[in-house]
């Protein structure tokens, strides 16, 4: 079992804190915060735009975190790792503009289980250019995504499938490998939302010889700095694209009559970006990648499933995860108690859940449910969080006479 609370010094400001909400936003260790606070007091300058020695030190910084995000991934071009506001402004980077490239009668498959971040974008671009949207269910039992809902629904018109590497209510892997691979062959691109899977998995795309077109996630939740989301994308549709937002630093020349525009990365980044947040990324991988991907992924796996076997032990709770978890997502309804009076409290005890729909209503909706209460677990959790959340639930039901 990891025993990483003494990196986080959120814990020692904050005794007794049970914090189950990483998969909205996961807590910053002293490596990151440390190393960005003293950037800040010694060296901070904007990027790309003086010749001093400041100016350079932040530009290296800023450009050693996308070759560490390239290799974080394991692919070769880190000029195609686009720094973003977060990972709905990528989604929303592509549909707004390799998006527009579509036409009335293409088709695009998400999945039910998407995050409103990679659904309403989607159904925003369809409404404006008559393109078919189309969505793969998941096995309203098991709370998987089988493969062949998304492929029965390819055709020849389909050019983009969208989708989630994995669920941000279920915790539910979707099967995104098999579906690059079958969309490769059909010459159909595909949109991966990483947001939760990335900060718990170690995924090799280039190793594995699966290259997305496009792969979005969130920093913030992998103990980065927020403010920042990640993009990337294949160099000849990146350079085709044009730029979603205009302005400063992604220009090469501007007359009055006309602009062009900077090679990649900077034509997608304009204006100043998030300088520290990008360098506290450099450092959050760093330390991620010193704990190991496989050991966070095993130990929130661990935490998740006796949460889930002592949950499932009281009383009129219900789970909804998959059988097979891979991660620390729980998410849980208790008869008779609305979420949002669950995470109230939790609270009380000082156990922070996240209750609601979690961005995710077309997926709540189709479970037939009004909203759910989740815990997530991240490799700071460990066997004694378990143990608040389940004498915590216990006291909802106490609370209301159940
Ligand atoms: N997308 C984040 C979540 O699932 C905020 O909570």
């Amino acid at each position: 079992m990891l025993d990483l609370k003494k990196d986080f010094p959120v814990f020692k400001n904050n005794p007794g804190l049970c914090f189950l909400d990483s998969g909205a936003s996961a807590q910053k260790p002293s490596h990151v915060i440390d190393f960005v606070s003293n950037f800040y007091k010694t060296t901070y300058a904007n990027i790309h735009r003086g010749i001093y020695n400041l100016s350079w030190r932040t530009t290296e910084l800023y450009d050693a975190t996308r070759e560490k995000v390239a290799q974080f991934l394991g692919v070769s071009n880190p000029e195609c790792v686009i720094f973003t506001k977060n990972t709905t402004e990528a989604v929303n980077l592509i549909a707004y503009t390799y998006g527009e490239t579509l036409n009335e009668g293409d088709e695009i498959i998400v999945s039910i289980m998407e995050h409103h971040a990679n659904f309403v974008p989607w159904q925003m671009l369809s409404k404006r250019k008559g393109i078919n949207l189309k969505i793969a269910y998941i096995d309203r039992e098991t709370l998987e995504l089988p493969l062949k809902n998304i492929t029965s629904l390819i055709t020849e018109k389909t050019k983009l499938i969208a989708l989630s590497m994995c669920s941000n209510v279920l915790g539910t892997i979707s099967p995104f490998k098999e579906v690059l691979k079958i969309a490769r062959d059909k010459g159909i691109k595909v949109l991966l939302d990483g947001a939760q899977y990335m900060p718990h998995h170690k995924i090799n795309f280039g190793k594995e010889g699966l290259e997305p077109d496009f792969v979005v996630f969130s920093p913030h939740k992998m103990c980065a700095f927020d403010g920042l989301g990640v993009l990337y994308g294949q160099r000849e549709v990146l350079e085709k694209i044009p730029p979603f937002l205009t302005g400063g630093d992604m220009i090469e020349s501007v007359s009055i009559e006309n602009t062009t525009f900077a090679p990649l990365p900077n034509k997608l980044e304009a204006g100043t970006p998030p300088i520290g947040a990008v360098i506290s990324l450099l450092k959050a991988i760093e330390y991620l990648e010193s704990i190991g991907m496989k050991n966070i992924e095993e130990h929130e796996t661990k935490l998740a499933k006796e949460a889930i076997k002592r949950l499932k032990e009281i009383d009129g709770v219900h789970v909804f995860a998959p059988e097979k978890i891979s991660n620390g997502i729980v998410s849980f309804t208790i008869d008779g108690i609305h979420p949002h009076d669950i995470a109230t409290i939790l609270a009380e005890d000082n156990v922070c859940i996240r209750a609601g729909m979690h961005c995710a209503e077309p997926l709540i909706t189709f479970l037939e449910q009004d909203s759910f209460a989740r815990a997530t677990f991240y490799l700071y959790n460990d066997l004694e969080d378990v143990e608040k959340l389940i004498t915590s639930v216990k006291r909802c039901r106490e609370v209301f006479k159940l």
